[in-house]
């Protein structure tokens, strides 16, 4: 459930029509209901009630320092995966000891920030990793909390560039090599081992992969419990899927993700770390772009958006859906058409969506992309010199800028040329 509905012929976000946002703004730009992304994360922390609990909302997927702030305010933890993104949430007024630092490649300099502003843990993915961090705690007289990012080799059953569970991937360390790791680890001054991490990929879809990893990571935790480790926390990571269009099979709830993780686990009495992203984030948010040009093509006709690929890169990079919607709302009996949506950059890779039917548009019309809140304005560049886009925050009938579009000036500034040019 989202708060982007039509009332009175026009999509809103909560109480504030999407069309006056952009009178206001100009188009394109991201749009996020607060009431949602607070709905969101209480649906995970409501789903581990009764188990000592912390949700870590993987700020990857919307790392606005408003979004963090609005999150973090409601006790929610944070996971990190670079040196700007701990930046990010200790902005935000988060926490060290509520952020968690994941990621296959975490530098001695992102190391240090972490150890000297405060962290929850780091998950650690390879024993070079290990040794790093514990030589960068030694130099700086403290110690690491530590997990060890298992990869159980499950198949995600998700699209192939976001599977990270499988033991091709680059991510975490064998399962079968745990216990020795785990031996290595514990042998490090720097280090405390407190727990098992693990995340076996993105929008999944069904909880049975979940639950295979679980399921192992349990028998682990035995197993290191049982060769002397103080197993006491473990992090499984995000991945919950989110519907992405309004027909498709609804992935399970949080609570039924929820209920299964105490099912597999709560037998350890570990305190559970969750990294949900997407479905904190994902229907939390809209792109709204407006019809530059209508254009006929031979045989199909194209829907030209001021929006492109440099501002929404799923649907060229995943081959993934959006739905997209006029903001008008159409009324029954409107004109079909049929378009192939696409943005100005120049490279046929920049479609939106091929052969989309919906109400005949004409320019200057809005529409909006539906659950574009997750790994859209965080992966937005400039290609084409295309300033990044601002971002909206909507609560009740107020709404703020909270990235302002940069001018053309603004950003062609930042380039140097030399004295010597
Ligand atoms: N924890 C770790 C260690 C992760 O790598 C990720 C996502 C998450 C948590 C959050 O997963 P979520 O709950 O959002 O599924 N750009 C891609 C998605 C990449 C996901 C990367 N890791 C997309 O647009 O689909």
């Amino acid at each position: 459930m989202d708060h982007f509905l039509y009332r009175n012929g026009e999509l809103h976000a909560e109480d504030v029509p999407v069309r006056d946002i952009a009178a206001a703004v100009g188009t394109p730009f991201y749009c996020y209901s607060a009431a949602t992304l607070e709905r969101h994360y209480r649906l995970f922390d409501e789903a581990l009630d009764g188990t000592d609990h912390l949700v870590c909302y993987a700020i990857k997927a919307a790392s606005n320092v408003a979004i963090l702030k609005l999150l973090g305010d409601l006790g929610a933890g944070m996971d990190v995966v670079s040196g700007g993104e701990y930046a990010r949430a200790r902005a935000a007024g988060v926490p060290g000891e509520r952020i968690v630092f994941s990621g296959v490649g975490k530098t001695r300099d992102e190391m240090r920030i972490a150890l000297m502003g405060g962290i929850r843990q780091f998950n650690l993915e390879s024993e070079p990793e290990m040794e790093a961090l514990n030589a960068v705690a030694l130099e700086l007289g403290v110690v690491a909390p530590v997990t060890i990012r298992v990869n159980p080799d499950v198949d995600a059953q998700t699209h192939a560039k976001i599977a990270t569970g499988k033991s091709e991937n680059k991510f975490g360390i064998p399962i079968s090599k745990a216990r020795k790791v785990y031996a290595e680890a514990a042998a490090l001054p720097g280090l405390e081992v407190v727990g098992i991490d693990v995340h076996i990929g993105s929008q999944l879809t069904q909880l049975a992969p979940f639950r295979q990893a679980y399921e192992k990571v349990a028998v682990l935790a035995q197993e290191l419990r049982a060769d002397g480790h103080d197993i006491r926390r473990l992090d499984l990571g995000g991945g919950l899927g989110i519907p992405y269009t309004r027909s498709n099979e609804v992935p399970p709830l949080p609570s039924d993700y929820g209920a299964m993780i105490k099912e597999t686990l709560g037998h350890l009495g570990c305190e559970i770390e969750i990294e949900p992203g997407r479905l904190v984030a994902g229907n939390a948010g809209i792109m709204v772009s407006s019809v530059i040009y209508v254009k006929e093509g031979e045989g199909r006709n194209f829907l030209i958006l001021d929006a492109a690929m440099n501002d929404l890169v799923r649907p060229a990079m995943y081959d993934a859906h959006h739905d997209i919607v006029p903001v008008a709302e159409p009324v029954p009996g409107g004109e079909p058409a049929t378009y192939d949506i696409v943005g100005p950059v120049c490279e046929t890779g920049d479609t939106f969506a091929r052969s989309r039917e919906m109400t005949a548009m004409q320019q200057g019309d809005l529409v909006a992309f539906r659950s574009a809140g997750a790994y859209g304005a965080v992966m937005a560049s400039e290609y084409n010199s295309r300033p990044l886009i601002p971002e909206v925050l909507v609560r009740g009938d107020q709404f703020a800028v909270i990235r302002p579009r940069p001018s053309l000036e603004e950003m062609i500034e930042r380039d140097n040329i030399p004295s010597w040019l």
